[in-house]
């Protein structure tokens, strides 16, 4: 069976009290709509409709970056819920299966819930929690057998109602084209003049069309409408994300302490040490070591690997097998090759650093002239004494040796040993004379 996906991402958000449209506001380095489309993923949905309207350009551009097959459909005035999957209806053209229905500012629905709702054979199909407090929420009425009478807002609702804790995620799952032929059918008589989408089971039951009511957990249906919510949303996201790397066989030291994004994958038996930041596109494999306080993003860590303590891996590093990258060190596009080490306050920026060599404390790539980014390639088993400054472009050879405190400017062969510093002069006894001296002018000021 064909699905499409209609995600409503219109509204404005008037609560974040944010110049961001509220969908692009992020959770785990993701923002909200795009949380709402990975939760459709597995379903592997033939269509995706993003319907769009306050900030529609922004909302449209970020959403094409992580999903560019997604289609758009403006709605100009924002007239309710079923006047929002309306619009959907050209994009939708020619489609026959199931539509599902979420809200881009509601990121934790989860997969095997939109797939059951997907497995039930009713033609409407509700996605119902029961709320702690039902307040704001749309009330599921049901009929005698169970199946969905009615939706009722709460601001149309009479007492008895009103009483009904069984409420509307939003969530819907019709049958499409039959779905837009029910719309055509919503009128805006209730308490806010508005087109509901919520409409839909009483106008369907009304045509003999089977309705039904998957329910779900509260926490999955967690909208998004105010800066505490979005915080609410974060802390949700990463007490489950962590939970979900302790099940898969991955040890965090202290989990509460550990931040990840969306993205974020962990290989079993990793290991992530307390205060450890993953950003967006991290990958870390099997048995690597990610030690406290590091901070990652883009960036690849391999088997065996050790990263940090107090590392900093930016964009497009990726650190080889059995690799160390130590205290204070930064890497950022750079290829740190299997069993090389980089262990204390360095910079490797736009490098490669072959297998097995050594890059001395301190030792860094001088990789921007201030215009232009250039590569240092550094070869297998080199050894870059500490301090040392490499101004690239420059290549150090096999086997090579800088000495400490260069600054490395020309390329080193394989097997060379490279000094580029000033030759040192020993002066016999002149520490001595020159501290008398000193201490001498000082008690003259003094006397
Ligand atoms: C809606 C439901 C309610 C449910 C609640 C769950 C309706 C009529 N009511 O109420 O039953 O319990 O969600 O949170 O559907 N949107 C548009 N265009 C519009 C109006 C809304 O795109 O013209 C989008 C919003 O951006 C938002 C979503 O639809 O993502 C829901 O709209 P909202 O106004 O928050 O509906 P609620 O009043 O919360
Ligand atoms: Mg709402």
């Amino acid at each position: 069976m064909s699905v499409a996906v209609i995600i409503l991402a219109a509204g404005a958000g008037t609560r974040m009290q944010s110049d961001l449209p509220k969908v692009l506001h992020q959770v785990a380095h993701a923002p909200l709509v795009a949380h709402a489309i990975a939760s459709t993923a597995e379903l592997t949905p033939s269509r995706f409709v993003v319907v769009t309207g306050h900030g529609a350009d922004a909302v449209e551009a970020e959403v094409s970056n992580f999903l560019p097959e997604a289609s758009f459909a403006r709605q100009e005035e924002r007239l309710g819920t079923g006047h929002a999957v309306a619009q959907a209806r050209p994009a939708l053209e020619g489609f026959a299966g199931k539509a599902l229905v979420l809200f881009g500012d509601t990121p934790f629905v989860k997969p095997e819930t939109l797939s059951r709702m997907l497995a039930s054979d009713a033609d409407i199909t509700v996605l119902g929690f029961e709320a702690a407090n039902p307040k704001g929420y749309g009330r599921l009425v049901l009929g005698a057998d169970g199946f969905l009478d009615r939706i009722v807002e709460q601001k149309d609702a009479n007492a008895a109602e009103d009483a009904v804790t069984l409420c509307n995620s939003g969530v819907m799952c019709v049958a499409v084209p039959q779905m837009f032929d029910l719309i055509d059918r919503i009128d805006n008589t209730n308490a806010s003049g508005e087109y509901y989408l919520t409409s839909l089971p009483e106008i369907g039951n009304a045509q003999g069309l089977k309705t039904a009511v998957v329910t779900c957990e509260e926490a999955e249906t967690l909208g998004v409408n105010s800066r505490t919510d979005l915080a609410k949303a974060e802390a949700l996201f990463q007490s489950r994300a962590r939970s979900e790397l302790l099940a898969n066989g991955v040890s965090l030291h202290a989990p509460d302490t550990v931040f990840l994004a969306q993205d974020t994958v962990i290989g079993r038996d990793a290991v992530i040490e307390a205060n450890v930041v993953f950003g967006p596109g991290v990958t870390v494999e099997s048995d690597a070591r990610i030690r406290a306080f590091s901070h990652l993003e883009g960036c690849h860590v391999s088997a065996g690997a050790i990263v940090g303590p107090y590392a900093r891996l930016r964009p497009g590093a990726e650190i080889g097998p059995d690799a160390k990258v130590g205290n204070f060190v930064e890497i950022k596009s750079a290829d740190i090759q299997a069993g090389a080490k980089v262990n204390h306050l360095s910079y490797v920026g736009d490098a490669t650093v072959g297998e097995a060599a050594n890059i001395g404390a301190g030792a860094i790539t001088c990789n921007y002239d201030g215009v232009m980014k250039h590569r240092t390639e550094i070869g297998e088993r080199a050894f870059v004494g500490s301090n040392s400054s490499l101004v690239a472009p420059v290549t150090i050879g096999k086997q090579a040796l800088v000495g400490s405190g260069s600054v490395i400017t020309r390329n080193v062969p394989d097997g060379a040993l490279a000094i580029g510093r000033g030759d040192q002069v020993n002066k016999p006894g002149l520490a001595i004379r020159l501290m008398d001296r000193l201490r001498a002018i000082k008690a003259r000021k003094q006397s």
